[in-house]
């Protein structure tokens, strides 16, 4: 076991763990990267349409329409402190990114180039906004690059191709982690005042998704295990428009530039659905009209089960010089020429709502008797990985960017706050993490009868068929019990590589287990919550109830065994700049 000692360690270098990391060196904080892909390679340079941010660049604006629409789209779950934090920061913030050198598009006076996005409103609801910061569709690419490169100038060390293992808990405190590295095959204690989980979503518990193979929700399951709560874990967002049969995203800059789906008979269904946004309703919205119009028989298609976007009706020049990306996933992916047919495209998963509870500081928080904030000291989670919650039941287009921007900037800030640079380390007993090496050794040595695919396999089949846009007791109850029998076969895996080095036999399997924690939690308090709201829409419970749930879901995993509890959702603000919304009906 080799030791090391750091002020901070941030585990993962997608936009949030990248920004913490800037963030902690620039105060003069020690700080570890640790990263199972190379920092680059994280499913955050995938992100297209961009990152929301009340700049009015490009018509009125205010970062309390921002407030507002985030706290209506999130479908009243979202606490509004943290709402409020985030929609005022997301204007430094983006002015920061564009100060380390992100390339966005630019107007024609040389400003940040912004473009309309779904939910996004000026005026509290009654004019359409152009709030999302846009590089081209390549937006994700190009914050992730200009991190990393500002985290190299500044120095923090990263340690690429290291999987961690476990937390290291003392006494309910976070002490660090155990990682594994893949190119020597090496085991190693990093010890921390604070270990920033950056983790991302848990998108691969689907068949059909657009996350990257990698994103595994791996610090959630390593909560999970630590015998801490994970947050709204029910809530998983469908993306309207990813391509059809591959998955992979069609940017809702696509409508925000004038785009439009259509149906079989040819016919603009959003108008019907939501007359006031028609194609740039929420996500949640689209998703289900698109839903209900594939269940009606009106899909395209040789099985009528997918729509058509289209982006043909742009201008050229449009579509080259702002959604060139799009035209070459859609030739790869669909085989067709996206400026001259429409694109085939069906309702994907794309993002968890749900996470590692935190407060507006990044702080891990749990339920403790009546206290609903205690805070788990030396422990922090960003980005997808967490659930602030800023986006309560449902997520708008373009505030993920930003949550992992802002929120990997407080974390840094909350670092400098609580942790003097190269303050001593506590000893560790090696009881602490015997557990955590004890797992690993099991499932490098499995040697029953099943792979790892064929169960990875079974567990997306269930979630994608049993926890789907529409969700009914009995569909939700038959995957409750199909997920057990699934978790339960894992006691049976079987791996073929039983070495260390460079082992992604047993990288995969690693990952399985933390997907099948996640999965189970999920699917449960799915099956938990009899009301439909955001990103959950029960077709046995068609209401919002706020009299009975308005409030986040906890959700344990002790031995197979999902416990659950809640915390309140915070309807007070930081401030008196903003005024709470109180819950009422949404119009769209
Ligand atoms: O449609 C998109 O470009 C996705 C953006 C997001 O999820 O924020």
């Amino acid at each position: 076991m080799i030791t090391h000692e750091y002020d901070v360690i941030v585990v993962g270098a997608g936009g949030a763990g990248l920004r913490a990391t800037l963030g902690t060196v620039e105060k003069g904080l020690k700080t570890a990267c640790l990263t199972k892909v190379f920092p680059t390679r994280s499913h955050t340079v995938a992100a297209q349409g961009g990152i929301s941010a009340a700049l009015g660049n490009m018509g009125e604006d205010d970062w309390r329409y921002h407030f507002y629409d985030t706290v209506k789209g999130s479908d009243w779950l979202g606490d509004q402190d943290a709402i409020e934090y985030m929609c005022r920061e997301a204007i430094p913030a983006v002015v920061e990114l564009e100060h380390y050198g992100v390339p966005f598009s630019r107007t024609a006076d040389g400003k940040i180039y912004q473009r309309a996005f779904g939910g996004m409103t000026t005026h509290y609801g009654e004019g359409q906004a152009q709030r999302t910061c846009a590089a081209a569709d390549k937006t994700g690419h190009a914050i992730l690059h200009t991190l990393y490169q500002q985290s190299l100038k500044h120095k923090a060390e990263f340690f690429v191709e290291y999987i961690v293992l476990d937390l290291v808990m003392e006494n309910g405190e976070c002490r660090g982690v155990i990682a594994w590295c893949l190119d020597d095959g090496s085991l190693h204690l990093f010890k921390a005042h604070a270990t920033i989980l950056a983790t991302g979503g848990y998108g691969r518990t689907y068949f059909s998704c657009t996350s990257a193979h990698t994103v595994t929700g791996d610090g959630n399951a390593m909560v999970l295990r630590a015998g801490l709560p994970l947050q709204d874990m029910e809530f998983i967002q469908f993306h309207p428009t990813g391509i059809y049969g591959a998955g992979c995203l069609i940017t809702e800059g696509v409508r925000g530039e004038g785009g439009y789906l259509t149906n079989s008979e040819g016919e603009r269904f959003m108008e019907r659905y939501a007359p006031h946004a028609k194609d740039l309703a929420s996500r949640d919205v689209v998703s289900r009209a698109i839903t209900m119009e594939l269940n009606a028989g009106r899909g395209v298609g040789e099985h009528k089960d997918h729509v058509y976007l289209h982006m043909e009706n742009l201008p050229v020049e449009v579509i080259r010089e702002r959604l060139p990306a799009m035209v070459e996933l859609a030739k790869v992916f669909a085989g067709i020429d996206a400026t001259k047919v429409p694109m085939p495209v069906t309702p994907t998963v794309h993002y968890n709502m749900g996470g590692i509870p935190t407060n507006y500081h990044a702080e891990v928080v749990t339920l403790d008797g009546e206290n609903p904030d205690k805070v788990i000291k030396g422990l922090m989670a960003i980005g997808e990985a967490a659930c602030v919650s800023v986006h309560g039941a449902n997520r708008l287009g373009s505030n993920s960017l930003l949550d992992l921007v802002v929120f990997g900037r407080a974390a840094a800030i909350r670092c400098a706050e609580l942790i003097t640079p190269n303050q001593p380390h506590s000893n560790l007993n090696s009881e602490l993490y015997a557990p955590a090496l004890a797992r690993f050794e099991k499932i490098r040595n499995a040697n029953g009868s099943k792979n790892t695919a064929s169960i990875r396999l079974a567990m997306q089949k269930t979630m994608q068929s049993k926890a789907a846009v529409f969700r009914t007791q009995s569909t939700l109850d038959e995957g409750v019990a199909e997920m057990k029998a699934i978790s339960e076969s894992f006691a049976d895996l079987k791996l073929t590589d039983h070495s260390l080095i460079w082992n992604t036999d047993l990288v995969e399997a690693l990952e399985l287990d933390n997907l099948l924690a996640q999965a189970t939690v999920a699917i449960q308090a799915a099956a938990n919550r009899h009301e439909s709201r955001g990103g959950h829409a029960r077709e046995d419970y068609p209401n919002r109830d706020d009299e009975n749930w308005l409030k986040h879901t906890l959700t344990w995993l002790q031995n197979g065994d999902v416990k659950i509890d809640y915390r309140p959702v915070h309807l007070y603000t930081l401030t008196d700049d903003v005024e709470v919304i109180a819950p009422k009906p949404r119009i769209y």
